[in-house]
């Protein structure tokens, strides 16, 4: 077969890494190869990121680098984005889509971190310790045994049993507490834990109540006055889901009344946008509640697996094309082929570009070994194996001039 010289050598395959994202993601793209890396510790203003773009292939920022339709035009050779974060809201999705530019990030690499808090909680909740805590930091002795419970046998009402929701499951069954669940969709039961058929039926029932919900209209104030009425006297809510999720005046209202004996909230509906900004909360000066600024998943491990799991994204796109976990992309994967050519094309989702894309080759009768297309309202993506020796170079140059290609590009 003619391993033609239009795939790029990976040391060819410039990376640039921003804001100091783990070093494991160096490691992970030197192990496999990669070692043209540029590493820097902080993110880049607009007009040097615009420079350096300009020449990068991959690139993995965190939060604070704005990836815009503006950088992103001065971006033309870039393959792939890594967010090495949960969300991707700092990069333009659509503008990257439609410059055929997948955006990975890493949605459940903090999963454990942030069940990890929310067992802890849990206890401190039960042995009633932010109240203790908050007396003995004002000379007081709070030492009295009567309102403080073990974890065992207490029963734990998970809202939302889905990556996170599931993992507490596990958790707290370990520490002997009966597990009930509610969620919208039918879920596999873990362990012991026992579904709920409705949101009421697992208020009623539960010491600790956490939720682990997106924010849907559906979510919005689900767990609002009528709501907590229907909690068990001296319950305590968790809350490191979303803001908008838990009705704070009502949660303030019940806490003073004594109906519910605490809280832990992580989130909130308006959180500063840097630890330089003052934070303002309805909770705040009430002595059995935890609050935490939005750390449920902020651990060092978690800094890592993010980095891990985005790196090897970045790596399966460029090596074999697969757009799996893609956010903003047609997610397309096919084995590698043994003895194949493997090309990809990205274009504008018209009609015919596939046959146009299929009669490259079969007019020169190569034989396609297989292919796999995927579409969304806006763009196609065709990851196409070939066999036999073939011009890829010729190949490459019809491919780019079929109308409507956005991208295209041979691997092996
Ligand atoms: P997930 O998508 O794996 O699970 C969510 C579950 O909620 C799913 O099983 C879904 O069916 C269920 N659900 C949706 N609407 C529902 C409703 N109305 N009633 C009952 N169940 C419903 O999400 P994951 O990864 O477990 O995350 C859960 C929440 O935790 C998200 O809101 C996420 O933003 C938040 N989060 C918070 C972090 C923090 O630092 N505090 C870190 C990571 C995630």
């Amino acid at each position: 077969m003619n391993k033609s010289k239009l795939s790029l050598p990976k040391d060819k395959i410039k990376i640039l890494l921003l804001e100091g994202v783990h070093k494991s993601s160096v490691d992970l793209f030197q192990q496999n190869g990669y070692n043209n890396i540029k590493y820097l510790s902080g993110a880049l203003e607009k007009e040097e990121l615009i420079k350096e773009v300009k020449d990068i292939h991959l690139i993995g920022i965190r939060s604070r680098s704005l990836i815009t339709e503006h950088v992103l035009k001065h971006a033309n050779k870039l393959i792939a984005i890594g967010c090495f974060s949960i969300g991707t809201n700092q990069v333009n999705l659509n503008a990257a889509k439609l410059k055929g530019i997948p955006v990975f990030n890493a949605p459940f690499s903090n999963t454990r971190s942030v069940a990890e808090l929310v067992i802890s909680e849990a206890i401190s909740l039960l042995r009633k310790i932010p109240e203790k805590n908050f007396a003995a930091h004002k000379g007081e002795w709070l030492k009295d045994a009567s309102s403080s419970f073990e974890a065992r046998g207490k029963v734990i009402g998970i809202i939302g049993y889905g990556h996170i929701g599931s993992q507490v499951s596990i958790l707290a069954e370990n520490f002997g507490m009966k597990v009930v669940y509610y969620d919208i969709e039918k879920k596999l039961n873990l362990g012991n834990s026992k579904p709920c058929n409705s949101l009421e039926e697992l208020l009623a029932q539960s010491d600790i109540v956490t939720l682990h919900v997106p924010e849907t209209p559906l979510t919005k104030s689900m767990i609002s006055q009528k709501e907590i009425g229907l909690m068990k006297k001296g319950a305590s809510i968790i809350n490191a889901s979303r803001g908008s999720v838990v009705d704070l005046d009502a949660l303030k209202d019940s806490l003073i009344r004594n109906h519910l004996s605490g809280a832990a909230i992580d989130v909130f509906s308006e959180e500063p946008s840097s630890n330089k900004e003052r934070f303002v909360s309805a909770l705040q000066g009430l002595d059995n509640v935890i609050l935490t600024p939005h750390i449920g998943g902020s651990t060092s491990e978690a800094q890592e697996n993010i980095a891990i799991e985005v790196t090897e994204k970045l790596i399966k796109y460029s090596n074999v094309g697969s757009t799996l976990g893609a956010t903003n992309f047609v997610e397309v994967s096919l084995a590698p082929n043994i003895n194949t050519q493997r090309y990809l094309h990205i274009h504008e989702n018209k009609p015919g570009i596939l046959n146009k894309i299929t009669k490259v080759f079969t007019t020169k009768k190569i034989n396609i070994a297989s292919q796999y297309l995927q579409t969304d309202p806006h763009i196609g993506y065709v990851i196409l194996d070939i066999n036999g020796k073939v011009n890829s170079a010729q190949i490459l140059s019809e491919l780019k001039s079929i109308r409507g290609t956005i991208k295209t590009r041979v691997l092996y």
